[in-house]
């Protein structure tokens, strides 16, 4: 398969923070905030694939910051690397300040969606090739993130994650 680059799979969400949508302190719901990261990291993983794609781990989420009622939101998704059916999508949320329109990085998150076909069965997706030095960055770290998540979800044998070994000798 023919190898894409993250931006092949950027997707951009703005959105505005509703009142139904915050908690007591009239600050975004964090669940409201894992759907909208969700539906923009299928998106991305659709790009890449051009498949079915489902989620298959919420792998890292920071609420660093809140984000009050009114707020508008911007959540850009990307690939960050490509396994063999498996992609994990690297999300960065940004809120803008109303009058100056400046971005404030808010949050960040990983996701991992999984390709299928029509009956739910793992298919094949493009490798992926980053360009810029924060996508090779977050390329390099995604092995062991996804062997971290497969330990941790009791799907792999920690003596068999050796990326997370390295980390410790
Ligand atoms: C995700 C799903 C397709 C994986 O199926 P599976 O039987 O575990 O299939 P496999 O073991 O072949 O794994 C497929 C890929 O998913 C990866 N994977 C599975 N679980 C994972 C996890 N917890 N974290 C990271 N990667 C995971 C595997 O490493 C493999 O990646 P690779 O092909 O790139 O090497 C299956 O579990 C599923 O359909 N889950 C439900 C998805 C869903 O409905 N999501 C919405 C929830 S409401």
């Amino acid at each position: 398969m023919t190898p894409k680059h993250p931006i092949d799979s950027l997707t951009t969400l703005t959105d505005l923070v509703l009142p139904s949508e915050t908690n007591p302190l009239n600050n975004l719901f964090g669940g409201e905030l894992l759907a909208r990261m969700d539906r923009a990291a299928s998106i991305a993983a659709r790009r890449h694939s051009r498949r079915i794609v489902v989620t298959a781990s919420v792998n890292h989420v920071a609420f660093n910051r809140s984000i009050p009622l009114g707020s508008v939101v911007t959540i850009e998704a990307k690939v960050s690397r490509a396994f063999t059916s498996s992609m994990e999508i690297f999300l960065d949320v940004w809120i803008e300040d109303r009058e100056s329109g400046n971005k404030t990085k808010a949050n960040e998150a990983i996701y991992t969606f999984v390709a299928v076909d029509e009956t739910g069965n793992p298919v094949a997706v493009p490798p992926l090739e980053p360009q810029t030095e924060e996508e090779k960055s977050r390329f390099d770290a995604a092995l062991r993130r996804k062997q971290l998540s497969l330990v941790l979800a009791g799907k792999m044998n920690p003596h068999d994650a050796t990326e997370l070994k390295a980390l410790f000798l």
